[in-house]
């Protein structure tokens, strides 16, 4: 706790003093927009506002892109068939290095999305998310109060063999259209679900798709012979060795 309140700190620190230097530039990127959006009387967003949309950003958008790009890089290692086949799906696309990815060549390429989040059901980047009931209610006989803290686990609800059988083997085939189709809508909460259901979910796999493109293009990823990763899995999965893996040119 002491660790994340002197990070948040600094955070606090990092954006409040970038948000007058930003106002003055015309920089596209998010958080200039936020420095120099304003409410519908014309007034700016007050610093405070700015600093706790782009804080709340560097969790939900940016740790939990590092988190599943790092265990993706991991279930490519593991998997060196699966490698392959997102490698030739990538060489298919016939983008040349330094040229751009196009939206057509992310729609292209549906076996690196569902790898994707095969490696997301495996290791949800938010592997726990806390609610608190607004009313009484009950769950599979038990009642539970108004107030009650929840905690809803994707990492539970994503091992559930009922649901997943062979829970602990990466097969991206779970997410073909039709293996989904049978399935109940919750089974797969990786971006939550409902009301507050995650703001970036396709922006999130297109980075994931983006990110694969260029890597499975220039590299080649091996698990060390005899190394197994162990991760933690809370807050936020991270292997704890920092993912010891050999990369080598394609
Ligand atoms: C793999 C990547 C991501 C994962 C696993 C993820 C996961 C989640 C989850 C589980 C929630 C729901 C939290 C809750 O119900 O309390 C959420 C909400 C949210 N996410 Fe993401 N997220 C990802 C990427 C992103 C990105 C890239 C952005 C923005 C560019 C983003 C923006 C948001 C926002 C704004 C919310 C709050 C929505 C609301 O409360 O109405 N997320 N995300």
């Amino acid at each position: 706790m002491a660790r994340g309140v002197k990070g948040r700190r600094r955070i606090v620190a990092y954006f409040s003093e970038q948000i007058p230097i930003r106002r003055g530039k015309e920089g596209q990127d998010l958080f200039s927009q936020l420095c120099r959006a304003t409410h519908e009387d014309g007034a700016l967003l007050s610093t405070e506002d700015i600093v706790d949309h782009m804080s709340f950003l560097m969790m939900a958008a940016h740790d939990t892109l590092t988190s599943s790009l790092t265990s993706f890089v991991a279930a490519l290692a593991a998997n060196p068939h699966w490698q392959d086949r997102l490698r030739n799906e990538v060489t298919t696309l016939g983008v040349a290095a330094g040229e751009p990815t196009t939206l057509e060549n992310l729609a292209a390429m549906p076996l690196s999305e569902m790898a994707f989040k095969e490696t997301m059901r495996m290791k949800p980047p938010v592997p726990s998310i806390p609610r608190r009931a607004t009313r009484d209610f009950s769950f599979k006989g038990y009642a539970i109060p108004a107030g009650t803290m929840v905690g809803i686990n994707p990492l539970f609800t994503h091992h559930m063999p009922e649901i997943w059988p062979d829970p602990e083997t990466f097969d991206p085939m779970r997410f073909s259209d039709e293996a989904q189709r049978s399935r109940h809508r919750f089974a797969f909460v990786p971006f939550g679900g409902g009301a507050h259901m995650c703001l970036g979910l396709h922006f999130a796999n297109m980075q994931a798709k983006c990110f694969a493109r260029h890597f499975l293009q220039n590299l080649r990823v091996a698990l060390p012979p005899g190394t197994t990763p162990d991760w933690q899995m809370w807050p936020i999965p991270k292997p704890r060795d920092g993912l010891q893996v050999t990369l080598s040119p394609v």
